[in-house]
């Protein structure tokens, strides 16, 4: 583990499968079954809100967002995951994010220049993100933009996709800005227990590099809320230096094209991270900053959604024999070769989805750790979700 990467570089998966997909016909209606944009009801308060707040398309948005934006966002993080003893401060540890993706790639930059000190007093050549493989690739596009050599960690069904820290070379953790880690992670839905978020803060804290916990499945699990990165943080009791949570209202609300997320946590790095924000990042609409409080308001949109993909998932497991992930809305099958049976898949049925090879970049020893795999995004109705299962039952036997 830990070893560096080869030089290949991340490419969207998207690309990828239209490229190899590129001149064979689909063998029936098709499905998308892809790309991960959830395809539930979106909440019925959205219009309304909209509508109540259009006057704001008028104003420029001020990059750390509203002051009832990061209070209700900071209740709701304290809600969430019990952090009553220590409560995030909208002043200082909220920003509102354009979608989780943007701030998931600008904080590759501001890690960077975190470390400026100390590359510049230990004349550190080549500074180090670390990443779980596979990964979503904003993470490698912002370690790519800000210069950072990629080290891929394994990270295995026994650790419920984890990195173990003490598995990476102590040349490598020296050099390291920053750890990116989702939880549950996509695509294979492990969820991080809160002993693994201790060591994992432990380890950033000893190192000082960041952790970037990616969140924005939290909500979307089958029975357990999933334990987060602030709330580790609270119980070992020293603030919550050197971690950002990143959470977004794409899953938790079927709003990918509304783009509104938010990041929270250490209040040093984003009073530093605001100024890079304030002069590049894309700004979050008023309008749509008044939909993201009422949103964080209201959990029975969120429980409803659950309850839909909890109900596809008891369909893949009745129809494909497919274990139920602990969170997220993929399935992670193992077919022996996943890109073959994507190109089966759409080929005589229709279906689409995402080899498993695509969403990881070829380890040290060139192999790549997802080539097995496919993902199915269960984002679609419960319908076209079980038509979907029928012919994939089929084609997969
Ligand atoms: C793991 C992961 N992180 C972040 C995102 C970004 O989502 P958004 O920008 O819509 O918040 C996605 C989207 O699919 C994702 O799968």
């Amino acid at each position: 583990m830990g070893a560096p990467t080869s030089a290949a570089k991340a490419i969207s998966p998207f690309q990828k499968l239209n490229d190899r997909l590129a001149g064979i016909a689909p063998g029936a209606a098709p499905v998308n079954l892809g790309l991960g944009e959830p395809q539930h009801p979106i909440p019925s308060f959205v219009g309304p809100v909209i509508a109540a707040n259009l006057d704001l398309f008028g104003r420029y948005p001020a990059i750390r967002g509203t002051d009832a934006f990061r209070s209700t966002v900071a209740a709701w993080l304290d809600r969430r995951y019990g952090l009553a003893a220590s409560p995030i401060d909208p002043e200082t540890m909220v920003l509102p994010l354009n979608g989780s993706r943007e701030g998931l790639f600008f904080a590759a930059l501001g890690a960077r220049e975190r470390f400026g000190a100390r590359e510049r007093a230990t004349g550190i050549e080549r500074p180090v993100v670390l990443l779980p493989n596979p990964f979503y690739q904003a993470y490698a596009a912002g370690a790519e933009a800000a210069g950072l050599e990629i080290v891929l960690l394994d990270a295995g069904p026994e650790t419920r996709f984890m990195p173990d820290l003490g598995l990476v070379a102590p040349e490598i953790l020296a050099r390291t800005v920053a750890l990116y880690v989702a939880s549950p992670t996509n695509p294979q839905g492990g969820v991080a227990r809160l002993a693994d978020w201790t060591a994992l803060i432990q380890a950033a804290r000893r190192h000082d590099f960041m952790i970037f916990a990616d969140e924005c499945y939290s909500e979307i699990y089958r029975s357990v809320p999933p334990p987060g990165v602030l709330e580790a943080a609270a119980a070992i009791g020293a603030g919550f230096a050197n971690i950002l949570t990143f959470h977004s209202l794409s899953k938790r609300s079927n709003l990918p094209g509304l783009r509104a997320g938010f990041v929270a946590g250490d209040p040093a790095f984003i009073a530093a991270w605001t100024r890079l924000r304030n002069m590049a990042a894309p700004q979050v609409p008023g309008p749509i900053q008044a939909v993201a409080v009422a949103a964080y308001g209201d959990e029975a949109h969120v429980a409803e959604n659950r309850a839909l993909y909890n109900a596809k998932f008891a369909l893949a497991r009745e129809m494909l024999g497919a274990e139920e992930p602990e969170g997220g809305f993929f399935l992670w099958l193992n077919v022996g070769d996943g890109e073959e049976a994507a190109v089966r898949l759409w080929r005589e049925a229709g279906v689409r989805t995402i080899p498993g090879a695509y969403l990881c970049l070829p380890s040290a020893g060139g192999d790549n750790p997802g080539r097995p795999y496919l993902r199915v995004a269960m984002v679609q109705d419960i319908e076209t979700t079980t038509e979907a299962l029928r012919r994939m039952a089929r084609v997969l036997g």
